[in-house]
């Protein structure tokens, strides 16, 4: 069995996959710990998954940083934080984490591994060197790759190996793995043993189903979900100012979900459909936003999942923000699958 400790959750993409692949495959996954800051995110969680004998920590700076000085490059691996890192958490085999990104996407300010929320990878580190798990899979927007002239991706690579690991990445998009939606996001993994096979050069593979937004968009909905004429307008202009971009609806592949997705925006940044795309009905004209439900089956969340955070009292607005912060679980499984055909978790089983 591997034990793997579900860090930065949010609503559990990576423990989703891995549940998935355990029920088909010889490998078993078993988180025994999470980490999760957000109580929504902790609703949607845990009214999901079986989490009574989980180890779990809001804030993982209890444990990382628990004096006021933050972990970062010189203390992350001090022999006191070690110990009591190791001390309060369970022992596991397999690290999966989608570190808070809002300091390195193309929309937040770019400080990178300054920034108190980009210096989290430091937590990760310190989590690595006190509890050496043998394998470790993280996600972040793409634009990890280039911020700072490439020096904040090189400085995270090199400070795995550091730490022992074997390290690769691959920029994957979730559209190639059976959902319809455009998102790039670099996945970085690594093995603490050296494995006999060399890492993949290819990529997971592709699904080859034509997919599109048609499967999972709903004929009926809410009425509150059709944008009001008011707003159409606003909603449906081109690009403001000197800068143009075509406003384009009723997308077969979507757009990258947005954390804000809740707000309103220009047609060109979001996702919205019409009455004539949806139900091929070209008398009754109306467009409208996607539903909450939606928005997680763009993300690979099965309906059941949602119907769940319902139960629990979660809101349309929380829901639409934790799908759009959320890892593609589609992408993911296909990742662990593909690493197990090169070796990865078959020794520990
Ligand atoms: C990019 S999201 C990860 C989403 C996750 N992979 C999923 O599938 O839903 C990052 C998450 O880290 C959480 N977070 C931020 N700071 C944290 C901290 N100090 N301790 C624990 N979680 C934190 C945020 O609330 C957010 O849900």
């Amino acid at each position: 069995m591997i034990r793997c400790f579900d860090l930065f959750a949010g609503i559990g993409g990576f423990r989703l996959a891995t549940e998935k692949i355990s029920e088909k495959n010889n490998i078993k996954f078993k988180t025994i710990g999470w980490s999760e800051i957000d109580k929504y995110c902790q609703k949607t969680y845990s009214s999901n998954f079986d989490i009574k004998n989980n180890y779990f920590i809001d804030d993982i700076k209890k444990i990382t940083s628990p004096t006021k000085e933050f972990c970062n490059y010189q203390n992350y691996n001090s022999i006191k934080k070690s110990k009591l890192i190791k001390k309060i958490i369970p022992k596991f085999d397999f690290l999966m984490a989608g570190f808070p990104c809002q300091s390195f996407s193309s929309m937040g300010k770019q400080r990178g591994l300054d920034d108190e929320r980009g210096a989290l990878f430091f937590d990760i580190l310190a989590l690595l060197n006190s509890i050496k798990p043998n394998y470790f899979l993280l996600e972040n927007v793409k634009r990890l790759l280039t911020i700072d002239n490439k020096k904040t991706f090189s400085f995270i690579i090199s400070s795995l190996q550091k730490e022992g690991y074997d390290v690769n990445w691959w920029v994957l998009d979730s559209k190639h793995y059976g959902v319809p939606q455009t998102r790039r996001r670099v996945y970085i993994y690594g093995s603490l043993k050296k494995l006999e096979k060399k890492y993949p050069t290819e990529v997971p593979s592709i699904s080859k189903k034509n997919i599109t937004t048609k499967t999972i968009l709903d004929k009926k909905v809410d009425k509150k979900y059709i944008l009001s004429n008011k707003i159409l307008k606003t909603i449906l202009k081109h690009g403001t100012g000197g800068y143009y971009s075509k406003s384009e609806i009723d997308l077969e592949i979507a757009r990258p979900l947005t954390r804000t997705m809740v707000k309103m925006h220009r047609a060109n940044q979001d996702n919205y459909y019409s009455n004539k795309f949806i139900n091929n009905d070209k008398k009754l004209k109306w467009i409208r936003k996607l539903t909450p439900l939606e928005a997680l089956k763009l993300q690979g969340f099965p309906t059941k999942f949602y119907n769940n955070a319902k139960l629990n009292d979660i809101s349309d607005t929380q829901l639409y923000m934790q799908a759009g912060n959320s890892v593609t679980t589609n992408v993911v499984k296909a990742i662990i699958t593909h690493l197990i055909n090169y070796g990865w978790f078959n020794e520990d089983n």
